[in-house]
């Protein structure tokens, strides 16, 4: 086991595109870590980096007190597991499980003995003798997870390993992931672009934007103190709602706390369809537009009446305008109907203009 420390990395790709600008990242010994943000924000490149499968511009990787930066990944003492799982199609279970330590020359008795033990965790004992395509899509990865597991590495890298599964599976798979890892306690690094796998799994969230870290910590405090109007709008689903507090509605309500062209950010679920107004909260007129019914919950979507005058576009965000209130139950305003909705003060997210700060009130 082993702790995983990022200092300053950077990463320059061939051509002069800097793909990591500045990543530092402390996991500790144990601990599961999980890097999400949207496509193309340098995720994999990052673990690359850490699986010395990419070398490293500027700044260290430190694995178990280590410097790492010009080690091979041989002898890094991690395991990768990939979304396209990268098994040998012609081989078996055992052999695919096996092929990394035969490689290293390890006795076969030894190799048995892993293997089977990892089968066994996985569920896989049954199907030892099974070529990949006799397998579905669940058990293949499972079959990727037990090359890992039976390396006994000191840190685990996962790139969205779960991609390539159906929802219903995934949720299946990643609840197994996060028993397996517990019972390892093998320090993880987990690449996702899915922030509700993100959240469920981290010990450690790591939330990245456009190369370099937008926040990291508990998954929980940052879905509750969001850093920037990225991370407000990446993490949760539905989106929080995003609005300049410039238009009057909303700057009457909130008074001078929020600066002259701040952003307040209200989550779906601390809307209330309601005519009262709270002290020091929100309160606006809403006309429903369209209304979303998913079982223990329904979505409301609303428009308002004032043209939002909102700078900072970020992913997921709502269009200028657009409020989602999301309320218990199946019980919902008809589309057209002219609505109010409110969130207390205590609910309100406050930010800088350009989204870049968190204001505490
Ligand atoms: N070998 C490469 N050469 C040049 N640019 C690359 C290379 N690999 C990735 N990139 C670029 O680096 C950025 C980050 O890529 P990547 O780490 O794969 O993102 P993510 O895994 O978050 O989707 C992207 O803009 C991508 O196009
Ligand atoms: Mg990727």
């Amino acid at each position: 086991m082993a702790n995983v420390t990022l200092r300053n990395v950077r990463k320059t790709y061939t051509g002069g595109f800097e793909a990591i600008k500045g990543v530092n990242v402390d996991v500790a010994d144990g601990q599961f870590c999980v890097l999400v943000g949207p496509s193309g924000c340098g995720k994999s490149t990052l673990l690359r980096m850490v699986a010395g499968l990419e070398t490293v511009t500027g700044g260290e990787i430190d694995i178990g007190g280590r410097v790492v930066n010009q080690i091979e990944p041989a002898d890094r003492d991690i395991a990768m597991v990939f979304q396209n799982y990268a098994l040998y199609p012609h081989m078996s279970v055992y052999n695919n499980m096996a092929y990394g330590l035969r490689n290293r020359g390890m006795a076969e008795a030894e190799i048995k003995t892993r293997v089977e033990e990892a089968a066994r965790v996985l569920e896989l004992s049954a199907m030892l003798e099974r070529k990949p395509r006799q397998l579905s899509g669940g058990q293949r990865q499972r079959v990727a997870m037990g090359r890992a597991i039976v390396r006994q590495p000191k840190v685990f890298l996962f790139d969205e390993p779960l991609s390539n599964l159906d929802a219903k599976l995934r949720i299946a798979m990643r609840v197994e992931i996060r028993k397996l890892q517990r019972r390892l306690n093998t320090t993880s690094i987990y690449v996702t672009h899915d922030q509700l796998e993100a959240m469920t799994l981290a010990d450690v969230l790591v939330v990245m934007n456009g190369g370099q870290v937008e926040q990291v910590g508990n998954p929980l405090a940052i879905y509750e103190k969001p850093a920037t109007t990225f991370v407000a709008s990446f993490i949760g689903a539905p989106p929080m709602n995003l609005m300049s507090t410039r238009p009057e509605e909303i700057k009457s309500q909130l008074g001078g706390a929020a600066g002259e062209a701040g952003i307040v950010g209200i989550r779906p679920e601390d809307f209330a369809i309601t005519d009262q107004t709270p002290a020091g909260g929100v309160a606006l007129p809403l006309t429903v537009e369209a209304i979303e019914r998913v079982g223990a919950e329904t979505f409301v979507y609303g428009s308002r009446e004032q043209e939002d005058q909102r700078v900072a576009a970020t992913p997921g965000e709502l269009p200028p305008g657009e409020v989602i209130v999301r309320i218990p139950g199946t019980e919902a305003p008809a589309i057209g109907q002219k609505i109010r909705v409110a969130a207390v003060r205590a609910k309100l997210h406050l930010f800088s203009g350009d989204g870049r700060k968190r204001i505490e009130a």
